[in-house]
């Protein structure tokens, strides 16, 4: 934890942790504890660098998936019980805003994505999809595909952007077409400075694992 924060920082940074612990830690869509763990931890040292406001990125970044439609039958339930929590936290109402602010941009779902409006939200929303990229976002892609019965690859199956919507909602879509649906992408739609710095190894290393995943598939490796 921060040197700098107070007291009151601490204790509410530390009930966030069991609040989202608990609710987490049997998950596994790719939203289990350690995925919050490690966005936390990867937010602290972009914060670092960007000079953003620790306590809000350390909150916003324990708190960005409890009320995530994936995780939850009802999202708006659960978006209230969040706003409950934060207001009865003791946080400044600053902070409250400034935090369900940013996990509400980050996790709207419907058309465009709308930027991130701080800097705060942006050292976020990098950390959390530099976790969906690397060798960590390599083990989720899959482990996702597996809990979805998705097969790991088909040489045979179209392009997803060939497929028709009724093709990709039936499950014929393949973790090894999620990279190139999402994962390659997200470099380019880095906000900060260091968040574009750790996504350039992270992609190269994908890159190079795709090289290798297809030799071996074809048996010339
Ligand atoms: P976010 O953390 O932004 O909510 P998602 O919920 O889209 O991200 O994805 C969570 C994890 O599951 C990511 O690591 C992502 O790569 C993986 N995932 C999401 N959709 C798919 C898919 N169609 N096939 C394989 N993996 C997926
Ligand atoms: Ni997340």
């Amino acid at each position: 934890h921060d040197v700098l924060w107070t007291e009151q920082q601490r204790r509410i940074a530390g009930e966030a942790v069991e609040w989202a612990r608990a609710k987490l830690h049997k998950d596994s869509s790719g939203h289990d504890w350690w995925h919050i763990d490690r966005v936390v931890r990867t937010a602290r040292t972009i914060a670092r660098e960007e000079g953003a406001d620790s306590f809000v990125c350390e909150l916003a970044a324990l708190l960005h998936d409890m009320a995530d439609e994936k995780l939850n039958d009802d999202p708006r339930a659960a978006e209230q019980e969040l706003e409950r929590w934060l207001a009865n936290s003791g946080a400044d109402d600053e902070v409250v805003s400034h935090v369900l602010e940013i996990i509400r941009t980050m996790s709207f779902k419907g058309g465009a994505r709308a930027p991130m409006k701080t800097k705060e939200g942006k050292v976020v929303q990098d950390a959390d999809r530099l976790d969906a990229i690397g060798a960590v976002g390599i083990s989720r892609v899959f482990a996702y595909s597996g809990a979805k019965s998705r097969p790991i690859h088909d040489p045979e199956l179209k392009p997803r952007e060939r497929m028709t919507e009724e093709e990709y909602r039936n499950g014929k879509d393949t973790a090894i077409n999620h990279f190139y649906e999402k994962l390659l992408k997200l470099k380019g739609l880095m906000n900060t400075v260091a968040g574009k710095r750790l996504a350039e190894e992270r992609h190269a290393f994908m890159e190079t694992y795709l090289e290798r995943f297809y030799a071996e598939w074809d048996g010339v490796k």
